[in-house]
């Protein structure tokens, strides 16, 4: 009977070990994908997988008894990657905002000012709320770079794009949400692209309250307000400690720009802020992605304007390869084949060689410190 009990205990903490290694690994690649990974269905699935091998001779029995072997599995330990994605969004987790998104039914649909683009506002059977931007007759939207942009900037650990996924909808469903709204119904026939009687698209979280980027009494995008942030960008500059982190998000969201390829930003409306002024959202990417690894003019222009940029961000884009583009970009693809294609992700490479090469010479003529002040 004893030998019995000790056999049966040690192949319980054969198990364990094993469970728990197995829980270790698949971690790494969950930590990479992110929202919509369902890591602990990945989990469960490992566990069943790894044999109690009964046929194994039995280990010598050793005179002394076992330690107590706990029946639960011990938590894994994953080390702190500094490198890892942070699913946030201006400090406050990704995934309840999505959640709502993710299993909301469509029951109120209008079109959204303010672009050249068919972007839209939906509103869900509970209570939930997003933009919508759908397949569209204006071929430079593209849903599908939205949430690629958005994951990419979780990557790389800036948290600034309104938490995004790839949907889709019957066209049926669309339609009777916009029963009251004569202009989203027309919208809706005249300048999408449904296939098979489905619409797809991306939903981004809605920001209940938007205003206008300002830096003082200058907007962001004004002449005035340009003069103003670039000055303080400027290498070895002293900035105003009440426009410090302002500084900073501008200085992000200018690299970002550069390596994502988005010309969109300055043209109007897509560079807004919260209502206190201390939050600056990257709205709006769908015209990002190009195919150019050398970037746009346009992009580079406003790169240019900083040369003072965060350690942490520089870092990432060092460490930025194509197997973590790919990981982070296999999630919440919806019916898209893909959220980037390869040569869309080669691209992405290539502007963030360029833009590293930039920043070094930029640390070459004034030094690390003065370069990459930002934390
Ligand atoms: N996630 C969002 N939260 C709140 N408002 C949004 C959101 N996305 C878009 N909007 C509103 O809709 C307008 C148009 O959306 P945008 O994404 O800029 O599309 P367009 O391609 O038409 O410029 C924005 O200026 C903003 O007022
Ligand atoms: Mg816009």
């Amino acid at each position: 009977m004893r030998l019995g009990s000790c056999i049966a205990v040690e192949a319980v903490a054969f198990v364990v070990v094993l469970g728990g290694l197995a829980i270790g690994a698949s971690s790494v690649m969950a930590e990479l994908r992110g929202p919509g990974a369902e890591p602990r269905r990945d989990v469960a699935v490992t566990m069943r997988v790894v044999p109690p091998r009964p046929v194994a001779p039995p280990p010598p029995v050793s005179p002394v008894a076992p330690p107590p072997v706990s029946p639960v599995a011990p938590p894994p330990v994953s080390p702190v990657d500094p490198l890892a994605p942070v699913w946030e969004f201006a400090g406050q987790p990704d995934e309840p905002l999505l959640a709502p998104l993710r299993v909301g039914t469509p029951v109120k649909l209008k079109v959204n000012r303010g672009g050249t683009s068919l972007s839209m506002r939906i509103d869900f059977d509970n209570g939930a709320r997003a933009a919508f931007k759908p397949d569209q007759v204006f071929g430079q939207s593209n849903p599908r770079r939205e949430v690629a942009a958005y994951r990419i900037d979780r990557l790389l650990g800036i948290g600034h794009v309104p938490p995004a996924i790839a949907v889709s909808y019957p066209l049926d469903t669309l339609v009777a949400a916009a029963e009251r709204n004569p202009e989203a119904r027309a919208r809706l026939r005249d300048d999408t692209i449904p296939r098979q009687g489905r619409l797809r698209g991306e939903l981004s979280w809605w920001i209940p309250v938007l205003t206008d980027g300002y830096i003082g009494a200058a907007r962001l995008d004004s002449t005035d307000g340009i003069v103003v942030w670039r000055r303080w960008l400027k290498a070895g500059a002293t900035i105003p400690p009440e426009r410090l982190a302002l500084c900073q998000q501008l200085s992000a969201m200018a690299l970002f720009d550069f390596v994502i390829d988005n010309t969109d930003r300055w043209t109007g409306n897509n560079a807004k802020m919260s209502e206190d002024g201390t939050v600056l959202y990257f709205m709006d990417n769908t015209l990002a992605f190009g195919k150019n690894p050398a970037g746009h003019h346009k992009t580079l222009l406003y790169l240019q304007r900083s040369q003072t940029f965060s350690r942490r961000l520089v870092a990432r884009l060092r460490a930025l390869d194509r197997a973590q583009l790919v990981a982070v970009l296999s999630t919440d693809t919806g019916d898209f084949d893909a959220l980037l294609t390869d040569a869309e992700i080669d691209a992405v490479l290539g502007r963030r060689d360029r833009a590293l090469a930039y920043v070094d010479g930029l640390i070459a003529t004034h030094g690390e410190a003065k370069v990459l002040a930002f934390p």
